[in-house]
């Protein structure tokens, strides 16, 4: 019953030693470690290389390292086993962490600030709305979606949200395509937190920002924290320039690392951050994942697997 943990762009030492100590007695591997392919019960993988889970003739689930799977489910050579993904409370919450200070960051004109700081300037917006003057569209009501649309309205924000299926909740929601253009004409900043799948490809592009309310005191703007293959980067620069959006923040991008020569590093209308708005912390996942194989392996369900027809 051991462990096989195969990631690109992350360190796999960290999580090793955690699950190590979680589930003595038993051999965490790596791709450059393993020799016996049989004795793998448990694959997870962090953006694995493709035909990394191959041959293994007695794997029982595979876990993603993160809420997203995408970086999984591109791999045409994924064995069939139950693929499980993260859902535990320090990751949603760090997500939306980061959506809150976004908003916040458009709304309360950081940049502007910021530099008026850095030039000695003393000159205050004296019709700065208040949050409940800005309305916020959250896109995906998912376990992320749901807690960040939550605290935004904690905070005052006007937040309605979006979603495949008809969610209940205490502010407006909408879904489907019909929905979506309901939300977009209602929408002063666009949070997005989708899973990346063949249907939510390049859902941010120039169409869907026309869309967007053109009566606010603030925005329109663009927050995505879901995948770069949400995002077409290039409507996104030439809204920006046209002034269809007038700001965004985004923490992940078509192509990652965001390349050197990529415009959105430079502008000041727009927040970079490295797709770590939600850090899977080691610690925190590897308990996660540690509590699951052992609850499976008493007989329970394994929780959060993946509808791989539905692509999240
Ligand atoms: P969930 O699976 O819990 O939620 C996904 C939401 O998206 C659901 O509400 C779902 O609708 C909705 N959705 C999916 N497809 C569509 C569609 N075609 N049209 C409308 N709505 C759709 O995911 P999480 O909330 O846990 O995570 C969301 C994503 O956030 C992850 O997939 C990942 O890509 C990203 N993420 C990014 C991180 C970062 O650091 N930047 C960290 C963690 C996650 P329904 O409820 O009806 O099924
Ligand atoms: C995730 C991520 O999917 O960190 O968890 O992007």
């Amino acid at each position: 019953m051991n462990l096989l943990i195969a990631t690109r762009g992350w360190d796999p030492q960290p999580w090793v030693a955690r699950l190590a100590a979680m589930l003595p007695g038993r051999r965490i591997d790596t791709p450059e470690t393993l020799s016996d392919r049989a004795s793998v019960a448990y694959a997870l993988t962090w953006r694995h290389a493709p035909g990394a889970f191959e041959d293994l003739p007695n794997l029982r689930a595979i876990f993603s390292l993160g809420a997203g799977v995408d970086h999984a489910l591109v791999d045409p050579r994924l064995p069939a086993a139950p693929l499980v993904r993260v859902v535990d409370p320090d990751l949603t919450g760090r997500m939306s962490e980061w959506v809150a200070l976004q908003v916040l960051l458009h709304h309360r004109q950081f940049r502007r600030y910021d530099r008026q700081q850095c030039d000695r300037v003393w000159d205050e917006d004296e019709n700065q709305p208040a949050a409940g003057h800005v309305r916020v569209g959250v896109l995906g009501l998912g376990e992320i979606g749901l807690d960040a649309a939550g605290k935004l309205k904690a905070l005052g924000f006007a937040v309605a949200g979006w979603s495949r299926t008809q969610k209940r909740a205490d502010f407006p929601t909408f879904h489907g395509v019909d929905g979506l253009e309901a939300l977009l004409a209602r929408t002063d900043a666009l949070v997005c937190l989708l899973p990346l799948t063949p249907d939510t490809r390049g859902l941010l592009n120039a169409s869907l920002f026309a869309k967007l309310a053109r009566d606010g005191r603030v925005g329109p703007v663009l927050i995505n924290a879901g995948r770069g293959g949400l995002q077409v980067e290039a409507d996104i620069l030439a809204a920006l320039e046209s002034g269809v959006l007038k700001g965004a923040s985004l923490d992940v991008f078509e192509t990652e690392p965001l390349p050197q020569n990529s415009p959105l590093w430079t502008r000041e209308d727009v927040f970079v951050s490295p797709h770590n708005a939600g850090l899977s912390e080691p610690q925190a996942v590897a308990r996660y994942i540690a509590g699951q194989i052992l609850s499976f392996e008493r007989g329970e369900p394994l929780r959060n697997v993946v509808d791989r027809a539905r692509g999240y």
